[in-house]
């Protein structure tokens, strides 16, 4: 089944900000971008696309993104209430991601920090913030998520995956997923807008699947090994360094458990 804008919108009720849908753009995130800065367009809005040409992960990886098969989702917001606003945001969308992939049957799917969604070792989401303008004055974020749906095999993914087909055993409707993901966002948005990341910070702990793990942080050349306490009231790492905690912000670190042969893709 292809993804229809109607019916998405009827079953997002009350949401009813615009969708562009594309049969196939190079990246949902770009496109938004463009779409930004064209005094045509004004934010919130939704951007979907069957396919991604040019699908961009974090740290400059591709992702794979085949005709038809997954959910490839840009939400723009305007943010306006400066940098507090964007504190934990991230963190606050895999929230989102992952109790919409729970509602589809998924139950194994918890959070990876910053923002992966993973069944056990394997990733079944993703999402790439990108914020334009700037965020003591008025700027615009793109919320760009990309769930596995239906996808049952691909050469191209290096890392351990998994899709909600492949969990479940069956296909699902797209279109009922983006619009529980849409509504699910507007929740967690709205109660992290109100309330801060504090507010969620416990419930982002309870869902970590690398909680009281032994890790090793990655950062270029440099590796870090500790052991996780959690989240802090912003979002950021905080880890045990031989009995002193220390914080780590997001930015471009990565993750990995230690002693643990079967996630060495992650690098
Ligand atoms: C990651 O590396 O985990 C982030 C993946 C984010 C992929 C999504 S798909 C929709 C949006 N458009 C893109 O080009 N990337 C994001």
């Amino acid at each position: 089944m292809f993804l229809n804008v109607e019916e998405i919108i009827a079953r997002a009720a009350p949401l009813a900000w615009p969708v562009y849908l594309y049969n196939s753009i190079g990246s949902t995130n770009t496109e938004a971008i463009r779409l930004i800065s064209d005094t045509d367009y004004t934010a919130p809005f939704l951007v979907l696309a069957e396919q991604q040409t040019t699908g961009k992960g974090r740290r400059g990886r591709k992702w794979i993104s085949p005709f038809a098969q997954n959910v490839y989702f840009s939400l723009v917001l305007q943010i306006d209430g400066g940098l507090q606003q964007l504190e934990g945001l991230s963190l606050v969308v895999g929230l989102a991601v992952m109790h919409s992939l729970r509602a589809l049957s998924v139950h194994g799917a918890a959070l990876k920090w910053p923002n992966d969604i993973l069944v056990g070792h394997k990733k079944i989401a993703g999402i790439l913030l990108e914020l334009v303008g700037n965020p003591i004055d008025i700027c615009h974020i793109v919320l760009g998520i990309g769930i596995n749906a239906n996808m049952q095999a691909s050469m191209e993914i290096h890392q351990q995956w998994t899709s909600i087909q492949l969990e479940t055993g069956f296909p699902i409707d797209r279109n009922y997923l983006i619009a529980k993901l849409w509504l699910q966002l507007q929740d967690y948005l709205t109660r992290h807008k109100t309330f801060g990341f504090i507010a969620l910070q416990e419930e982002w702990e309870r869902n970590h699947l690398w909680q009281g793990k032994a890790v090793s942080l990655i950062a270029d050349v440099n590796q870090i090994d500790g052991i996780v306490l959690g989240v802090d009231r912003y979002g950021a790492l905080r880890l045990n360094l031989d009995g002193v905690e220390t914080i780590y912000r997001s930015g471009e670190l990565s993750l990995r458990l230690r002693d643990d042969s079967r996630v060495r893709l992650w690098e």
